[in-house]
């Protein structure tokens, strides 16, 4: 089997790392790894398949004879140092917001649309987390008819906004339980995070919505390649480690029944379904966390709209929402079956 050189920005990060595992457990052939962060983690190690790998610092130079560039380093540094790498003949897969909704790059979750991959110039974009996560829920709904609206609230834990708001949480739990302290100081999240919900993940723009919700209305209508889709998006931060939950309504064309959906969630891609209310069955961050599948449960006809359906859905952020689908992205462009 061919082996691939590849270079991984942004490595000592959350999904850095995940990065490293994925590509470990699902045996990517890797000739070479080169592992890239910032000059403060110059010099650094990292393991992987038994290697010890010094850190380098990421800079124009990072990319002779990388075959394929993982990017996880922040959107100014994508912007800055992706187009050196595809210039140097690697492809970029980038799990910021850099180049998402730019018409020349293909925008990808592979369960929904592979073949778009296939397009690059060099660079394509992963989806934002709770896009992703998302996506490869409605796909299944959305084969079966068109979707007109989507209203969603996501309850994304704090690893979706990086290895120091892991830190943040953990910290201020700590010196609320163990120190009874009374006041809290906030670096990374706007307020107290620790037993608190915080709705606002990235800046507030002029029409009332933030940053991150309007990536899912936006990007959503790219994948699915409809711009006749429109996602209503309240985006909130919890005080949970890993995996975001999403409260998902979908207003269809065509009536879709509540068997109907079941049904074509089991047959789905990348789906785990946990539905059984009788037995108190539906999935939490704690089923989906370190799992590759997006978990669906509490489907239900929506009794608002004629032609609706509500479900939650749960998924690894870390995982789905960003390294695995870049993974899945890099084995569908080197033609490798997972
Ligand atoms: N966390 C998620 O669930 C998630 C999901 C989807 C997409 N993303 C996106 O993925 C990217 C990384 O997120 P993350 O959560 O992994 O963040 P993170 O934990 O804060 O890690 C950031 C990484 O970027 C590196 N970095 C920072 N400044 C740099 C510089 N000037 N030059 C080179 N490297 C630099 C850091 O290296 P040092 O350790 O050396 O500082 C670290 O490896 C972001 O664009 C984010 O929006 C994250």
């Amino acid at each position: 089997m061919k082996q691939y050189n590849v270079a991984v920005a942004g490595v000592t990060g959350a999904v850095g790392n995940v990065l490293l595992s994925i590509m470990q457990e699902r045996k990517f052939p890797v000739k070479n790894l080169t592992a890239l962060a910032s000059v403060r983690s110059e010099g650094k190690k990292i393991k992987f398949l038994d290697e010890e790998i010094e850190i380098k610092e990421l800079s124009e130079n990072s990319f002779k004879n990388i075959d394929i560039a993982l990017f996880s380093a922040g959107a100014s540094r994508s912007k800055e140092f992706a187009p050196h790498a595809a210039e140097s003949g690697a492809v970029v897969i980038d799990n910021s917001s850099a180049f998402r909704m730019d018409d020349e790059i293909p925008l990808v979750v592979p369960e929904v649309n592979p073949n778009d991959a296939f397009r690059h110039k060099g660079i394509i974009a992963n989806p934002n987390c709770s896009t992703i996560i998302m996506a490869v829920a409605i796909k299944p709904l959305y084969d079966i008819s068109p979707i007109k609206r989507i209203v969603v609230s996501t309850y994304q834990s704090v690893s979706g906004a990086g290895a120091k708001a892991i830190a943040e949480l953990e910290k201020q739990s700590r010196e609320i339980i163990c120190e009874g302290k009374k006041v809290i100081n906030c670096s990374v999240f706007p307020v107290q995070i620790a037993f608190n919900v915080i709705p606002h993940i990235d800046v507030f723009l002029e029409n009332g919505y933030t940053k991150e919700e309007m990536k899912m209305h936006n990007e959503t209508r790219k994948i699915f390649n409809d711009y006749n889709l429109s996602v209503s998006a309240t985006t909130v931060r919890v005080p949970v480690f890993t995996s975001h939950s999403e409260s998902i309504n979908i207003e269809t064309r065509d009536k879709i029944t509540v068997s109907q959906a079941r049904k074509a969630f089991l047959e789905g891609s990348g789906l785990t379904l946990m539905d059984d209310i009788s037995n108190i069955v539906y999935p939490t961050p704690l089923d989906s966390s370190g799992k590759d599948n997006v978990f669906i449960g509490r489907i239900r006809e929506d009794i608002s709209v004629e032609n609706g359906l509500s479900l939650w859905a749960v998924g690894d952020q870390l995982r789905k929402g960003a390294a695995l689908n870049a993974v899945q992205i890099a084995e569908l462009i080197c033609g490798i079956k997972s």
